[in-house]
């Protein structure tokens, strides 16, 4: 049993149809403090319809969500975000034809005077430079246009941009997908970083690998259903495969 208050965010008893589709049935997900969680599942499991109910992109039908033990009703993206939700999404949502800097602060520019809307360029430059450090990202010229960025740079601002918000918690949708094997491991070093800065974030990935080297816990859905949760450090590739696609075990409780 985990007690209540090691808990950021409690998902509990989850539904989602679409028509006649049953996304989601009764899905349990918890969040502990300074934690990262894999959330792991086949194509269509739903993985991605569980992240948007949290981040009030979706309604549930039915379920409850609560944040450091307080219900809360997520209407909407905005209200997620202030509730201190930032998710980074897998096609990153940054302007490929801005630099790093002007990336990081988009829609909240460092504004020296209200009339004249003269941006202080070098304080968001030299504050981009520390946000990005704090998480251990090398990338030193905050000029940069994001385009000229590789894949892993990119993934690493668009995490930066995120934590920049000082969000009590992530969710990275499949950060690693998509990029070359040297940058698999840069990104994962990321997360780490997240975890020694006290982030807790789920990690949605279909690389076990990766998520056997970054999680604290994993989470299975199959089918629209939980399957189960695992300590990382009791469990292994194999037994995950098969709860993800041979439907071991349907309805385990939280373990851990
Ligand atoms: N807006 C929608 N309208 C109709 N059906 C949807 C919608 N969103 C998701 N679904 C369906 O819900 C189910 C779960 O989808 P979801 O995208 O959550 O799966 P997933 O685990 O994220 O899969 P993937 O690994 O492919 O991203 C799928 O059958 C999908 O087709
Ligand atoms: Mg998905």
């Amino acid at each position: 049993m985990v007690a209540e208050q090691d808990c950021i965010l409690k998902m509990n008893n989850i539904h989602k149809s679409f028509g006649g589709l049953k996304a989601l049935d009764g899905v349990d997900l918890d969040l502990r403090c300074g934690e990262v969680l894999g959330l792991v599942g086949d194509n269509a499991a739903g993985k991605s319809t569980l992240m948007k109910i949290l981040t009030g992109f979706y309604h549930a039908d039915m379920g409850s969500i609560s944040l450091d033990g307080k219900k809360v009703n997520i209407d909407n993206p905005k209200v997620s975000k202030r509730l201190g939700i930032e998710m980074v999404y897998q096609d990153l949502e940054l302007c490929q034809n801005m630099n790093v800097s002007e990336n990081l602060f988009l829609g909240r520019e460092v504004i020296r005077d209200p009339v004249f809307k003269f941006l202080k360029r070098k304080q968001m430059e030299k504050k981009s430079v520390e946000i990005l450090r704090k998480l251990k990202i090398d990338i030193k010229q905050p000029r940069k246009r994001v385009d000229k960025l590789s894949g892993g740079q990119q993934q690493a601002v668009a995490i930066g941009k995120a934590v920049s918000f000082d969000p009590k918690m992530l969710v990275l949708d499949e950060p690693t997908a998509n990029l070359a094997l040297k940058e698999i491991g840069k990104v994962l070093d990321i997360v780490l970083q997240l975890k020694e800065n006290g982030i807790p974030a789920i990690f949605i990935s279909h690389r076990l690998d990766d998520v056997f080297q970054v999680c604290d816990r994993i989470l299975v859905l199959r089918g629209g259903r939980l399957a189960t949760v695992k300590k990382i450090s009791e469990t292994n590739h194999d037994e995950i495969v098969r709860y993800m696609f041979l439907g071991l075990g349907e309805e385990e409780p939280q373990g851990g």
